[in-house]
């Protein structure tokens, strides 16, 4: 582990370069039949030690993967997780880590603005991804990163969003998609939280260069995903975004209606500034109302569905069985991307399906700041949005230095 350490030379990443590995440097990995996936964390922080390592140490013990590597600009930080967690390699600089232990899943608990160019060395040395939320900064991040994925087969990039996984979610999709409780209608998705002034006292918050958004992107985009996995895709969405209360370059509360391709309509709002925090979602179909009331994360007993009163009591009885109690978490999701690995599938939450959640949030932005409707499908190449979520739109994009010492 010290030697991997001592060898790194201090060769650190630079946010946002584009990664010197070159592709024909990489022979490709062994099939992953009748082994362990041999695994890579990369940000050695809070969510890496608290649930990247958890979930995959679990699927350890099923004899799935081994972790072999862990990657962190922070020396200090990365020997100390690797000593605890038993990792047997640390790691300074993501290329050499590539090069030398040749992982085939690489799961990145690293800042966002760091998620493009990380995901892209690791696609390069044939390593299948697992990203953390929010996916990259923008549209035009996420196509590029997709251009890098196996076209057949793999190698794919899959981002976090835990909150899909689960007993209840898969409960409820099943009951939405066979429309069991008639065609949904109207909805209700919130993400109400609380973040105090000492939170953004910290230099890289609230700004779009180094958050990557406000509430929309950072905090909402959990319920905004489940919502859109619940009820498919969206059509067209008007928002509105401000500061209320903090000094922030982003907003600090977003709202926005929300039709969907099936014709129901939502209401969305993300806020830090909530005190009686809470994450909601709310269905009304025909025939029940479905409920989702969380904070960070839910079990059978967070979900509660409401039948009409013409709903007999078999069929409402049937609804509520939502079976053995599976929470949502990070193993829930790494449990279904290992299958989706070993079968050389293209996993939930990568491609189209891992891109629709950034989708709305810029067109979120783009509305509010524009104060028109955007329609899915909209922002593309040209567009402003797509290579900034604030757009350069007067009064929201980042006000150049010169510009303000003058
Ligand atoms: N899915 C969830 O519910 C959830 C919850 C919290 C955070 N997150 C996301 O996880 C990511 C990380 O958040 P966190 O709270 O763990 O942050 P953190 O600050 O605790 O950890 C980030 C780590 O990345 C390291 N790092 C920075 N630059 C690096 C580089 N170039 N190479 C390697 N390591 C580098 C830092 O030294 C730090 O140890 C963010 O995208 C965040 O939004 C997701």
């Amino acid at each position: 582990m010290l030697d991997a350490l001592a060898v790194s030379g201090g060769v650190l990443i630079t946010p946002m370069s584009t990664p010197a590995t070159n592709p024909g440097a990489f022979q490709p990995l062994p099939p992953l039949t009748g082994r362990r996936i041999r695994a890579a964390v990369v940000g050695a922080g809070a969510i890496g030690r608290g649930s990247h390592f958890p979930a995959l140490a679990r699927l350890a013990e099923a004899g799935e993967t081994e972790v072999v590597a862990a990657v962190d600009i922070d020396a200090t930080a990365v020997e100390s997780f690797c000593a605890e967690a038993g990792i047997p390699h640390a790691y300074t600089d993501l290329e050499q880590m590539l090069r030398e232990q040749r992982p085939d899943l690489v799961t990145i608990c690293t800042p966002p603005t760091l998620h493009r160019a990380q995901t892209v060395a690791a696609l390069r040395a044939g390593a299948w991804v697992w990203c953390e939320k929010p996916p990259v900064p923008t549209l035009a991040d996420f196509d590029a990163v997709e251009d890098e994925e196996g076209k057949d087969g793999g190698p794919y990039a899959s981002i976090v969003f835990q909150h899909r996984f689960g007993s209840g979610t898969r409960h409820v999709r099943r009951l939405l998609a066979e429309q069991a409780m008639g065609r949904p209608l109207v909805a209700h998705c919130q993400t109400t939280w609380y973040r105090d002034t000492a939170y953004y006292a910290v230099p890289w918050r609230g700004r779009w260069a180094t958050e990557g958004g406000g509430p929309a992107m950072g905090h909402g985009i959990h319920q905004m995903d489940l919502l859109l996995d619940l009820l498919g895709p969206w059509s067209e969405v008007k928002a509105m975004a401000g500061r209320l209360v903090h000094d922030v370059e982003t907003e600090d509360v977003s709202t926005a209606l929300v039709r969907f391709a099936n014709g129901a309509m939502a209401t969305v709002v993300n806020s830090v500034l909530s005190p009686d925090e809470v994450s909601r979602i709310r269905i009304d179909c025909e025939r029940a109302t479905v409920e989702l009331t969380h904070l960070y994360g839910h079990s059978n007993d967070n979900w509660r569905i409401t039948p009409a009163p013409d709903v007999s009591g078999d069929e409402a009885a049937a609804w509520q069985n939502f079976g053995p109690d599976v929470p949502s978490s990070h193993l829930e999701q790494l449990r279904e991307l290992v299958v989706s690995m070993r079968a050389g599938e293209r996993p939930r939450s990568s491609g189209t399906d891992g891109r629709t959640s950034l989708e709305l949030i810029t067109a979120l932005y783009k509305s509010a700041f524009t104060d028109t409707t955007v329609r899915a499908g909209e922002i593309g190449p040209g567009d402003p949005y797509y290579t900034a979520l604030h757009g350069g739109a007067p009064g929201w994009a980042p006000v150049a230095r010169e510009e303000v010492s003058a």
